[in-house]
């Protein structure tokens, strides 16, 4: 007969209770809109004590007003080794240890790789690779054992879309450091997942240059048939920091409606 194996379920200071985050101290990169901003709200809201941090710093306070986390705003550039440092000493000044890490500070760039300079490559690499590798380093080196990762990839990072290489390319990086970082850390109860949204009706997706044909051909392409709001992906990434997946690690969760499920042919009209 196989032995029982003692199930230790959280860290020796923090305590989840559920989807309840009370007290929990929980940074989030690029909160002063879109996903970071509805993933900061939907924290706060589960009693977590929110550190939302931009570089929009006008936005970025205004969210934090917003949500109860006015004076807990901090500037954090991503791309800055400095700044981590800076916003965990913050932290660590205010008596609190990070519970939370959610890397949503992120861009798209659309262009064809012929298109593609250097360093327009290296700027989508520097950002949305390097400032999620920086803020995972800082959870393994500040992190409450017991605490959650969650990093924004893409659908993009695993179905390759014409047109956003630099992109793509960047988002399949984020999903392989997500699973590096969830096996590295799983000594230390840290559990660090990531969630691939297809999507989401925020500033990211403004301005792609999408006829209005185009734009109704490619919503149509969803199985769902829609676009997604933030909180669909701030809802999932709370559930993901929370005990309720407290078995879950080094998963990449597509939030895409269905699309990267399969193809959609065109219907009968008859
Ligand atoms: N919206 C979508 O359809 C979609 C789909 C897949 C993945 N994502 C990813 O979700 C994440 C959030 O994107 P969003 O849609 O909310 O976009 P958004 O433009 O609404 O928000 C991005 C935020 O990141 C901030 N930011 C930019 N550079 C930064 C830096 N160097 N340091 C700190 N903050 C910085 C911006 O100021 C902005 O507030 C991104 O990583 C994005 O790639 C979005």
């Amino acid at each position: 007969m196989m032995s029982e194996v003692a199930v230790d379920r959280s860290g020796p200071e923090l305590r989840f209770e559920n989807e309840r985050l009370d007290g929990v101290a929980a940074l989030v990169t690029g909160a002063a809109q879109g996903i970071g901003a509805a993933t900061a709200h939907a924290l706060a809201e589960r009693g977590a004590v929110v550190y939302p941090t931009d570089i929009d710093e006008e936005l970025g306070r205004t969210t934090a007003a917003r949500i109860g986390a006015g004076d807990r705003f901090m500037r954090l550039d991503v791309r800055s080794e400095r700044g981590w440092d800076e916003v965990t000493e913050r932290m660590a000044a205010d008596g609190n240890r990070m519970g939370v890490l959610v890397n949503s500070a992120g861009a798209a760039m659309k262009a064809t790789l012929q298109e593609t300079s250097l360093a327009d490559f290296q700027r989508m690499l520097d950002l949305n690779l390097v400032g999620t590798f920086l803020g995972v380093r800082a959870a393994g080196r500040h992190m409450v054992d017991g605490g959650a990762v969650v990093n924004i990839a893409s659908l993009r990072g695993m179905l390759a879309t014409d047109g956003l290489g630099a992109y793509g390319a960047s988002k399949s990086g984020v999903r392989a450091l997500t699973k590096v970082a969830a096996i590295e850390l799983a000594a230390r109860r840290i559990r660090v997942n990531a969630v691939c949204p297809g999507s989401i009706m925020t500033g990211i997706t403004d301005g792609q240059g999408f006829s209005n044909d185009d734009y109704d051909a490619y919503v149509r392409s969803i199985p769902l048939q829609r676009r997604a709001a933030p909180d669909e992906v701030a809802d999932i990434i709370a559930f993901l920091v929370s005990d309720r997946s407290g078995y879950v690690t080094g998963i990449d969760m597509l939030v895409d409606g269905g699309t990267a499920a399969g193809v959609t042919t065109p219907k009968k009209t008859n």
